[in-house]
Formats: C-alpha cells, sequence, structure tokens
C-alpha cells in the first residue's frame, strides 16, 4: 500500500531585494501546492529617485515591515505559528542587509515556536515555483530570467541542478532596467519597456543580438545596452514615438537572443534527459518572465521543439514569499532542514553552492555536434 505523504504547511520569508514578502503554503511535493496567503510589499516609490534599488533604504524598510507582513500573511492563512510546519526564509543570494532581516527574524520566530528553519537558496525558490503552481515534474530546463541572474539549467531535484549556459555580464532584467533608465522610463524599468513597446515598431532600429547562433547556452547583453545608449546620445533628442520604437526594438531583441539560447538549451536538455521523461519540459521563472511577448515567444518556441511550457502566473515570477514557502516546504519534504546558525550570504554562486552540501549545481560537458 502506498503510503500517502504528508501535508505540510510552511511560513515564508522574503527580503532578498526591494520588495517585503511573506506567505503561507500548504501542500505535497510535486505539487501544485496551495496559497493560503501571499502578502508582498514593493518598495519601489522609495527606490524610484534613485533610479534603482539601494541596498540601505532597502534593509532599512524590510526590518520596519516585515513583522505587519507576516502578521497578515498569518492573519490571512487563518493560521497560527502552531499550526506550521517550519518557517523558512530566503538566505541569498541578495543584498545583505535585506537578507539578515529576513533570516533572523525567521530564526526568532522558528526558536520560538519550535518549528524547523528552512534556509532557502532565492535561485532555487524562483526554480521551484512552477511546481508550486503546476506541480512540473523532474527533470525540467530552467529559464531563469531576474533582476539579478539569467541562467539556464537542468533541475534534476531539489538541490540538484546542471548549469548549461549563464549570461558573461549583464542580467537580462539588470539590461530591462538600465535600458529604461537610458530612454528616461522609471524603476523597476522591464514592465515600463513592456507597456512603452506595445506602442512602437520593433523594426525601427536595428539592435545586436549578443551570441546568436552560438553553441553554448550563455548570454550576453552588455552590447545590446551600449547600442541603445548610442542611439539616445546622437545629437537630435528623440521624440516619444522614437522612444517608443527604441523600447520596442529593445524588446524584440532580447526576445530574439532569449529563444535562440533557450532552444540550444532544448537540444542539450533532450540528449541527456530526452530518454528518460515522458515529456520535456521547459519551465521560465524570475521577473522577466512576467514579460508577455518573451511568454508569447517562448509558448512559440516550445510548440516548434516538442516542449511543455510551465510558467508561474506573473505575481509568482516576481519575487514574493510563496515560492520561498514552497522551496521550504520540498526541503522540508526531505528532511534538509538548517541550523539556527545558518548564514546570511550575499553571493551564493555555483561552485559555493556544489560545496556546501546544501545545493548540488555542476556544468555538465556540452557534447559534440
Ligand atoms: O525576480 P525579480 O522580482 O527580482 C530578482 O530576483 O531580481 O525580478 C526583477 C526584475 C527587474 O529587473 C524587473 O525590471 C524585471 O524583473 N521585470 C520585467 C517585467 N516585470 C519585471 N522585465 C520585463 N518585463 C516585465 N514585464
Ligand atoms: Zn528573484
Amino acid at each position: 500500500m502506498r503510503v500517502k505523504a504528508k501535508t505540510l504547511t510552511v511560513l515564508g520569508l522574503e527580503t532578498s531585494c526591494d520588495e517585503t514578502a511573506a506567505s503561507v503554503v500548504r501542500g505535497t511535493p510535486p505539487g501544485p501546492g496551495e496559497i493560503l496567503s501571499n502578502v508582498v510589499l514593493g518598495q519601489a516609490e522609495q527606490h524610484r529617485p534613485f533610479g534603482g534599488v539601494v541596498p540601505e533604504i532597502a534593509a532599512r524598510a524590510h526590518a520596519e515591515l516585515l513583522d505587519g507582513v507576516i502578521a497578515r500573511a498569518l492573519d490571512e492563512a487563518r493560521t497560527t505559528l502552531d499550526d506550521l510546519d517550519a518557517i523558512a526564509a530566503t538566505a541569498g543570494p541578495g543584498l545583505i542587509g535585506g537578507v539578515m532581516v529576513g533570516l533572523v527574524s525567521a530564526k526568532a520566530l522558528a526558536l520560538a515556536a519550535g518549528k524547523p528553519l528552512i534556509a532557502v537558496n532565492h535561485l532555487e525558490a524562483h526554480a521551484l515555483s512552477a511546481r508550486l503552481s503546476a506541480g512540473t515534474a523532474f527533470p525540467f530546463l530552467l529559464l531563469l530570467i531576474s533582476g539579478g541572474h539569467c541562467q539556464l539549467m537542468a533541475a534534476e531535484a531539489v538541490g540538484r541542478y546542471r548549469l548549461y549556459g549563464a549570461t558573461i555580464d549583464d542580467a537580462v532584467g539588470e539590461a530591462f532596467d538600465k535600458t529604461a533608465k537610458l530612454i528616461g522610463l522609471s524603476y523597476p524599468g522591464g514592465p515600463e519597456i513592456e507597456k512603452l513597446a506595445k506602442e512602437g515598431n520593433p523594426r525601427r532600429y536595428l539592435l545586436p543580438r549578443p551570441m546568436l547562433g552560438r553553441a553554448e547556452a550563455d548570454f550576453s547583453f552588455s552590447g545590446l545596452k551600449t547600442a541603445v545608449r548610442q542611439i539616445v546620445k546622437r545629437p537630435t533628442a528623440l521624440q516619444p514615438p522614437d522612444l517608443a520604437d527604441l523600447a520596442a526594438s529593445f524588446q524584440s531583441a532580447v526576445v530574439d537572443v532569449l529563444t535562440d539560447r533557450v532552444s540550444v538549451a532544448m537540444q542539450q536538455f533532450r540528449t541527456q534527459f530526452g530518454k528518460e521523461s515522458d515529456s520535456l519540459n521547459l519551465v521560465a521563472a524570475g521577473g522577466v518572465a512576467a514579460n508577455s511577448s518573451i511568454r508569447t515567444a517562448l509558448m512559440e518556441l516550445c510548440g516548434k521543439e516538442g516542449y511543455r511550457l510551465a510558467m508561474p502566473p506573473q505575481p509568482l515570477c516576481t519575487d514574493n514569499g510563496a515560492m520561498v514557502a514552497w522551496a521550504g516546504l520540498e526541503r522540508l519534504a526531505i528532511g534538509a532542514t538548517s541550523a539556527l546558525n545558518s548564514a546570511p550570504r550575499a553571493r551564493w554562486p555555483l561552485e559555493d553552492l556544489a560545496d556546501s552540501g546544501e545545493m548540488l549545481f555542476s556544468r555538465p560537458k556540452v557534447p559534440a555536434g
């Protein structure tokens, strides 16, 4: 007789960038899970005058807001600390001041309530968000596109990821944000560019498509941003219709680069896992996966390549506590709890993850041909 896995309830805290977030999630791996509450307080207003996130302001805001956000998340979920099976928090990578606020709060709650602590890697939280929303089975190909990260990897199990490619310079969200600043849009730039691009002609400006056609699945975006800067710096000032055309041309270049890089990783994933999986799955996660042009292009690519696309709904793509709670829940289910002295990490690079024993990342050899 198959024993039914226990349903777990976990509180997750997210404070690694400029969203103060807490959520209660209930479920059993592989998902989907039930989101009982998902409270996200953005700080974009406070950072907007500076054109980007100011770490000191972010850390202070998290310290002021987090208590209230946690209380609301528990309240909306009609849950008390006693009802929880564990308390999870992002322990990195991210802005260290904010990460410390979230992790230390989770430690205090865990200690006070006598519940296990789970120190979650923010990238793993994004990676597993499609299991929370759709119960996607391992292995899957993961495109992680956010403000700080741009990676293609195979997710084989909780804690086991193989890197196919990553950006060699800017993350794609960073390219959106910097380009937005260049053309006079406010922070965060991704949604602003998407809005403006709807009014523009994507073929007006011929922008570079860095890395297109390369055999490895790496990315580069700094050349694209430089090309936009050169256009903006021309002696005749750009008028609003020109800016819309530039936004549309930039977004279309990003779409071309992403789909080309993903198609390379799809071949590698098919070679590695095609025989052992019933279906080939692509998961797109991270803030930039909220972009509808990118979503549409990935859908078309998956149709062509015989992949099934799983994309968490837009509120689960940008930073949130539910994905952290779910990653904590998946770790709890395999007994991977954390010590109360777990350290916050500004960087949690792939090499260190493999060494730490908490996450296993490795880069496979690209098959020849
Ligand atoms: O995952 P996320 O919320 O935070 C990080 O972990 O980085 O991603 C934030 C990034 C920002 O760069 C933001 O401009 C971008 O995601 N973003 C978008 C869109 N919504 C958010 N980029 C393009 N189109 C969007 N609709
Ligand atoms: Zn993120």
